[in-house]
């Protein structure tokens, strides 16, 4: 049996037998709590477990020719996973993907060779055009394809029943046993995998649910009613509003509603303590497993899933700005305009120019940072401010300009404003197209945008 350290013919062959480690730092009570690195897998998520168990069984019983087409309705980690399985093994893979999702993931999924057909996110189950409907007529259209249906596909839970369940039990075998579980429900394959090896082989070990404030499940499990509203989450990968036709709910013990917050949160904790990056729903997970560990009386062996790696939400929860404009960390306030500044010039958090540089390096950093106007500075001092339309007259006509030093394209003009101006006050300076130069004296204190103060009137209403 070759292991992790051996060297392998495919990168399949990496699939599953991932690593677990123990907690050393955080506070988990009486109990000690175990890490199962999902996000090992080579597609970076436990999905690849299942890419690979529904392409074979569905090869052994026959259901796929050679080059045959496979069809998915996902944008998340089983588009991965199934992009990498179906093109190791030679099939066609299209991925039927809500117009909602990142661009990264759709670049990720068409690197990987996958054809992405968009649709609509605005539709529900039922309408021809809902991602998961799009999916199957597709398939049925399509002579030889193969619709893999992760929801309602055996093959999924069997992997975590044969494989993830008997995995674990070893595993956690050799570090003196396992008295609980706690992992989230997509599509349900964990879950139902899990309790149903668990059930014949470690009937003691509980099964606890960590969902999303949002998901109907937890409600489920806690109190058996199955609510017919569901709001939103921004936790990717878990949650429902409906049951999947493959799930078993029967021996899960307890739910948890975590937030978003709280998910995000403890994420990053579990990066600056233990070293683990893992994505938003391991932090859903953590954050139950932590409420779960330290309700306990008794000292028990806890594991929680790293389902995912969280390279793929830099620019969210790990991005101090995403988490600031989406109210998920705060910042002192002071009742004025620097309530309103999300880059302060002070924390060197603003991105700036001198008038010296050239207007190539200005063109770079706008691109780099995605900002389309930069404030110029000089011994502390604004001096001007440059924008798209400044560097586009400039150049236009004769490229060679952009060697120019950015002082020559600038405007030098500045409507400023003082930090105790009211809000109001920024209208005007926005219906005349600029940005707010905010100052206290003669201080540079940041920009506002459009932007940040339509993030601002939002995190007021939350
Ligand atoms: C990102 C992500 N995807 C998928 C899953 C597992 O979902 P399922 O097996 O229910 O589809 C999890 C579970 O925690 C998850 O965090």
């Amino acid at each position: 049996m070759p292991t992790r350290n051996s060297v392998h013919d495919s990168v399949l062959d990496l699939i599953a037998d991932t690593p677990i480690v123990r907690a050393r730092r955080l506070d988990a009570g009486p109990c000690e709590l175990y890490f199962k690195l999902e996000s090992q897998n080579p597609g970076g998520s436990i999905k690849d477990r299942i890419g690979l168990s529904m392409i074979e069984a569905a090869e052994r019983r026959g259901d796929l020719r050679p080059g045959a087409t496979l069809v998915e309705g996902t944008a998340g980690n089983t588009g991965i996973g199934l992009a990498l399985v179906a093109q190791q093994k030679g099939y066609k893979l299209v991925l039927v993907v809500p117009d909602k999702m990142s661009r990264e993931k759709i670049f990720n999924l068409k690197a990987m060779g996958a054809e992405v057909v968009l649709t609509r996110s605005d539709v529900a189950k039922g309408h021809p055009e809902y991602y998961q409907d799009l999916a199957e007529r597709i398939a049925r259209e399509t002579p030889g394809a193969y619709f893999v249906n992760q929801f309602g596909n055996p093959d999924n839970p069997a992997a975590h029943e044969h494989g993830t369940a008997p995995e674990i039990l070893r595993q956690m075998g050799e570090a003196g046993g396992l008295d609980a579980v706690v992992f989230g429900c997509g599509s349900s394959g964990t879950m139902t995998g899990l309790s149903r090896h668990f059930a014949e082989h470690a009937p003691e070990v509980e099964l606890i649910l960590a969902d999303p404030v949002g998901s109907i499940l937890a409600e489920y499990i806690n109190e058996g009613t199955l609510s017919d509203k569901s709001a939103s989450w921004m936790v990717e990968g878990i949650g429902e509003d409906f049951l999947p036709s493959i799930s078993d709910f029967s021996r899960v013990r307890k739910a948890y509603a975590i937030s978003d917050r709280e998910s995000f949160l403890a994420a990053r904790e579990l990066l600056r303590s233990e070293g683990i990056l893992g994505g938003s729903s391991t932090g859903t997970l953590l954050a139950a497993a932590l409420k779960y560990c330290r309700e306990q009386t008794e000292p028990k062996k806890v594991l929680v899933f790293v389902c995912d790696t969280g390279n793929k939400y830099l620019s969210k929860l790990y991005n101090d700005y995403w988490m600031l404009d989406n109210g998920f960390l705060e910042r002192e306030q002071y009742g004025d305009l620097r309530d309103l500044i999300l880059r302060p010039y002070s924390q060197r958090d603003t991105v700036v120019l001198a008038p010296g540089d050239l207007l190539m390096t200005a063109y770079q950093r706008m691109k780099l940072y995605e900002i389309s106007q930069l404030p110029v500075m000089e011994n502390e001092k604004i001096v001007g401010i440059l924008d798209e339309s400044d560097v586009l007259l400039h150049v236009y006509g004769d490229e060679a300009r952009f060697r120019d030093p950015v002082s020559t394209a600038m405007v030098s003009k500045l409507d400023i404003m003082d930090v105790k101006s009211p809000v109001e006050a920024l209208l005007p300076v926005f219906d005349r197209g600029q940005v707010a130069i905010v100052v206290d004296g003669d201080r540079f204190l940041g920009l506002i945008t459009r932007i940040d103060l339509l993030n601002w009137l939002r995190r007021r209403v939350q």
